[in-house]
């Protein structure tokens, strides 16, 4: 039996598709699966045509189901149960390794809502090109449709959405990452919002047309539509382009819900610490891209008696609570964690968290089939495989695992996360972090002198990029917010937001005390000022006892240091505190002119009271030494 299919008005649209005859298959959808969903699907698949559709219920069987079908088409190696039980790797196209932030849009309708730092295509030149590349974009292959909740189900948090993809990787990617299936599903009723996201890697398969390992197209196009809050991703199969669920719904679509019901979307991992006396504090921290959240999330303290559980490693919602006090959830269900510079001196959580039930992808394959990568120990073992499926020696010029390899793992599966990481309410937020990889200027840490100055300070980051994104690794860059590829809206209307909520918190409880931190200083002869890892510790002890008001500080244009005793060194040795927190008065006056600059880009959007900060640092700067 065949039935024509006519494009809903009621679902989210890519332009009108014409009717189209499909296969009743279909519309084999669960038992009690919302009329929206069924409609939805039914129009994506009438665009896309895929041999098949099916619907993931998450359960374990199906997920064993799609890495065999994965292990069988090439897409995933098995990894030797001995070494890494229940586990993959998977070598991506080389084309396909990371972010692509050139092509990535904000497709509001009015280009000043997408702003000088997003990419803005008018939606309907959009839904336009998409209708042309979808067309037929899944011809021969299946269409999976994935429910999912970010956050854990029923917590006032957290939000719905379904993501179709032609990638059975992605599937496999978004039941670690995700709350995903039945119950999701079921959740999704009548009134109830829910973000709809297409995805396709762009590569049809003609009658008896041989598979490749990971299928992708040259052409992508990563769409955000904040208004209707729809996504549609085509091209690629690699991390945040693909697995939308992360960056495109928990950040980018999210971020526009924040600013219209008054929370915040960030990227941010969430920590809590504990001191010897048992004072516990939650933090949440911003860092660019492959800058430190997980390391930091999973720290292993080097100060005696101090403890540290993860909450989140990415991703935070952070909503003002019943009492007033800022609270926060980690919407993920996994991490999605940078593979290289991972090792049991950096982060041995994250280490013996991989023990097993983990997807590698773009990491070296040792030939005992377990897996490699820089960092993981100081020998590279003998006979590699590099990221590439080439043969490897030390004494090659590019690295075994690619820079931005990662591994995804289930968060229950990290040794410090916390027992309550899944609590539905979330945690109270104590102190905001925000970082930047710096070679110079920034001090260890700095203290905002309140709020609106944190807000500055937020606003104002500076990072050299890494390889988490398409780009020139290296170059410095402004990441306002460790925000710039993930804010689904204009920057500055951003800030403005920041600034509310801020006012909000003022008028009615405890406000977060905010801390800008940077572990990359480098001393003339390039190496870290600071030892970073599990040292960082010593940093989150200032920041307690600041909180706590059992210490004092030093004022300075940028905000209050350590006084020079102030930060615990103790059992570190060679640690330069005068270089680490120096602060170069020319240096900053210029940095000053050049976030004039950055400002001027966004026109008058730019809240007054930035511009205010910025006199005020100015100032400042002028007046001292
Ligand atoms: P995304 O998942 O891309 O959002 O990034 P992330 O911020 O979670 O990145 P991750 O924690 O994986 O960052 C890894 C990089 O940061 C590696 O290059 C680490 O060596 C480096 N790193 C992390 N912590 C420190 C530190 O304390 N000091 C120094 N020098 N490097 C650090
Ligand atoms: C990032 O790049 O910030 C990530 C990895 O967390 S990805 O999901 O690929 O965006
Ligand atoms: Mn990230």
């Amino acid at each position: 039996m065949t039935t024509t299919l006519h494009p809903s008005k009621t679902a989210t649209k890519a332009g009108a598709a014409k009717p189209v005859a499909v296969s009743a298959a279909y519309f084999e959808s669960p038992v009690g699966t919302d009329v929206h969903v069924i409609e939805w699907v039914a129009r994506i698949a009438a665009i896309t045509q895929p041999d098949e559709v099916v619907w993931c219920d998450g359960s374990a069987a199906e997920f064993d189901r799609i890495t065999k079908l994965l292990v069988d088409q090439g897409t995933l190696i098995r990894l030797n149960p001995e070494h890494r039980p229940f586990s993959f790797l998977a070598r991506s196209d080389p084309s396909d390794v990371a972010r692509v932030e050139d092509r990535t849009f904000i497709c509001s309708e009015r280009s000043e809502d997408a702003g000088p730092t997003n990419n803005w295509v008018a939606p309907a030149e959009m839904r336009t090109t998409l209708n042309e590349l979808f067309q037929g974009s899944m011809i021969g292959r299946t269409m999976y449709v994935v429910p999912f909740s970010m956050g854990p189900l029923g917590s006032p948090f957290s939000k719905l959405g379904v993501q179709v993809t032609d990638s059975p990787y992605v599937v496999a990617n978004l039941r670690i990452m995700t709350r995903m299936g039945s119950d999701a599903l079921s959740r999704i009723r009548g009134s109830v919002e829910w973000v709809p996201a297409v995805h396709s890697v762009g590569a049809p398969l003609g009658p008896g047309q041989q598979d490749v390992p990971w299928p992708c197209n040259p052409t992508k196009y990563i769409s955000h539509f904040p208004e209707t809050r729809e996504i549609w991703s085509y091209g690629s199969a690699y991390g945040g382009n693909a697995i939308l669920a992360k960056k495109s719904f928990a950040l980018r679509i999210a971020s526009v819900m924040a600013r219209d019901e008054g929370w915040l979307a960030e990227h941010m991992l969430i920590l809590r610490v504990t001191s010897p006396k048992g004072r516990t504090m939650h933090v949440a921290a911003a860092f660019p891209s492959a800058c430190g959240k997980t390391n930091f999330a999973m720290l292993t303290p080097s100060i005696p008696g101090w403890t540290v559980e993860t909450i989140g490693d990415d991703i935070a919602w952070i909503r003002q609570g019943p009492d007033g006090r800022l609270r926060a959830i980690n919407p993920e269900a996994g991490f999605f964690g940078v593979a290289p510079g991972t090792g049991p001196k950096t982060n041995p959580n994250a280490v013996d968290m991989l023990w097993g039930n983990t997807i590698f992808t773009n990491v070296a394959l040792r030939d005992d089939g377990d897996v490699w990568w820089e960092g993981l120990s100081k020998v590279a073992p003998d006979n590699l495989t590099d990221w590439r499926g080439e043969a490897w020696s030390p004494s090659s010029d590019s690295p075994a695992a690619h820079p931005n390899s990662r591994f995804t793992v289930a968060a229950d599966q990290c040794p410090s996360i916390a027992d309550d990481w899944q609590h539905p309410d979330g945690v109270v937020i104590d102190a905001i972090i925000f970082g930047g990889r710096r070679a110079s200027n920034v001090p260890l840490v700095v203290e905002a002198r309140d709020w609106n100055h944190g807000v500055f300070l937020g606003a104002t980051i500076s990072s050299e990029q890494t390889a988490a994104a398409e780009g020139t690794v290296g170059e410095l860059r402004r990441d306002p917010f460790a925000m710039l590829p993930f804010c689904g809206y204009n920057m500055a209307d951003y800030w403005q937001h920041w600034l509310d909520v801020g006012k909000t918190l003022r008028a009615s409880a405890k406000v977060p005390r905010i801390f800008q931190v940077n572990w990359f200083r480098t001393a003339d002869d390039g190496s870290f000022l600071w030892p970073g890892f599990g040292e960082n510790a010593r940093v989150l002890e200032w920041i307690m006892n600041r909180v706590d008001g059992q210490v004092g500080a030093k004022e300075t244009a940028l905000g209050y240091v350590p006084t020079d005793t102030g930060l615990n060194i103790e059992g570190i040795e060679d640690v330069d505190l005068e270089q680490l927190f120096a602060i170069d008065r020319d240096a900053w006056l210029a940095e000053s002119d050049d976030t004039e600059g950055f400002f001027g880009t966004f026109g008058d959007k730019v809240p007054a009271e930035l511009y205010g900060q910025l006199e005020t640092l100015r100032k400042k700067l002028r007046a001292s030494n």
